[in-house]
């Protein structure tokens, strides 16, 4: 599939992708709500000389989750040390990280919700008290030594906030939620990294890039690397909207930024589910996906796009997505339940 093809292409190129990566809220374009209340917290503290707060980035793949957690450090002047949830396998792991930190460092976790129930019992008490148990032996002899912290600040990321249990959550002293991005921010995004890598592109090019990114500033950053390469190749390296279009064209990205995946996902649920509701694991099966990945990078933005809805007895297809496959909606069917539920 193409969209794993350039997922791929993104983890080989990690350091591109850093090189990209805006590090400081100056150049960290949209998000403007998660944006204003994270400088004001970064100000508050500073002026407090005191330790920022803990905060907990949600929101799906490639929105700037990892990004902010930087600038946050950044703007604080403090280290960032950096994990993740499947990482960490035991307390122990987690108690080398916090006893090492020093006071104000970030500590990162990158998809806390896949923290092991024991590691995930440690850190409420590092979090809200600064202090961590250790065991010493085990068995009979077992005893446990408390150990002082330095005052630190936790930063989590989270594609999925509800898997989080309550009492994680409520320790985090700001909860941030990232949407999906403009177009319009999305193409200032495309101009700024067309900059970085000394790409010429015009506005319309741009733009055009911008409206195929699912919203995502990871996936508007791919794509320009794409239509770079077929600029260099078929364009004289100058990227305009017809260049671009025909570079996305290329790679099945339609004009409302749905990829093959998403495309194949709908028309299942018209075509095999009889337009729903149908209960994400059947979905998973059918379309060959992990049901995980389905709800935390495809659902959420097809459900924004108004294409899907979420029902209690499961996805359930709406009009805008029997248009956008060119079929008829139900509205037989519609009114025929709505004439039962009379
Ligand atoms: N607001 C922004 N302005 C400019 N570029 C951005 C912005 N947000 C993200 N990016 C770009 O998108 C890329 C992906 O962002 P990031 O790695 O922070 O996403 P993430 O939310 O941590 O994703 P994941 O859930 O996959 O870890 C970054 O390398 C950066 O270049
Ligand atoms: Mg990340």
């Amino acid at each position: 599939m193409v969209e794993h093809k350039i997922t791929e292409l993104n983890k080989k190129d990690a350091e591109l992708d850093r090189s990209l990566r805006p590090d400081k809220f100056g150049d960290f374009i949209g998000q403007t709500k998660a944006k204003e209340r994270l400088e004001l917290l970064v100000q508050a503290a500073r002026g407090r000389q005191d330790v920022l707060d803990h905060v907990l980035l949600s929101g799906p793949p490639g929105l700037g989750k990892t990004t902010l957690a930087y600038i946050l450090a950044g703007a604080m002047g403090v280290n960032l040390r950096a994990t993740s949830g499947p990482v960490i396998e035991k307390p122990g792991d987690l108690a080398g990280l916090l006893t090492s930190a020093e006071r104000g460092d970030v500590i990162f976790i990158d998809e806390i919700h896949r923290l092991q129930k024991a590691v995930e019992e440690y850190l409420y008490a590092a979090m809200e008290d600064f202090v961590i148990d250790i065991m010493i032996d085990q068995g009979p002899h077992a005893s446990s030594v408390r150990l002082n912290l330095q005052k630190f600040t936790l930063i989590g990321a989270t594609t999925r906030s509800g898997l989080l249990s309550a009492p994680l959550r409520t320790r985090f002293g700001m909860n941030c939620r990232l949407d999906y991005y403009a177009a319009q921010e999305l193409t200032e995004i495309v101009r700024r990294s067309a900059r970085i890598l000394k790409v010429v592109i015009d506005q319309p090019g741009a733009r055009e890039i911008a409206q195929r990114a699912r919203g995502t500033p990871r996936i508007a950053n791919n794509l320009l690397r794409w239509v770079r390469d077929f600029a260099q190749v078929k364009a004289d390296n100058k990227i305009t909207q017809p260049v671009a279009e025909k570079a996305l064209t290329m790679l099945d990205i339609d004009k409302q930024g749905l990829d093959e995946m998403d495309k194949r996902l709908l028309r299942v649920i018209v075509e095999k589910f009889g337009g729903g509701p149908v209960g994400i694991s059947s979905l998973a099966v059918a379309v060959g996906e992990e049901p995980d990945n389905l709800e935390e990078v495809y659902e959420p933005y097809l459900i924004q796009e108004g294409y899907l809805k979420r029902t209690a007895q499961g996805r359930v297809a709406t009009d805008l997505c029997y248009q956008r496959l060119g079929l008829s909606a139900p509205g037989g069917k519609s009114k025929n339940l709505q004439g039962q539920l009379l």
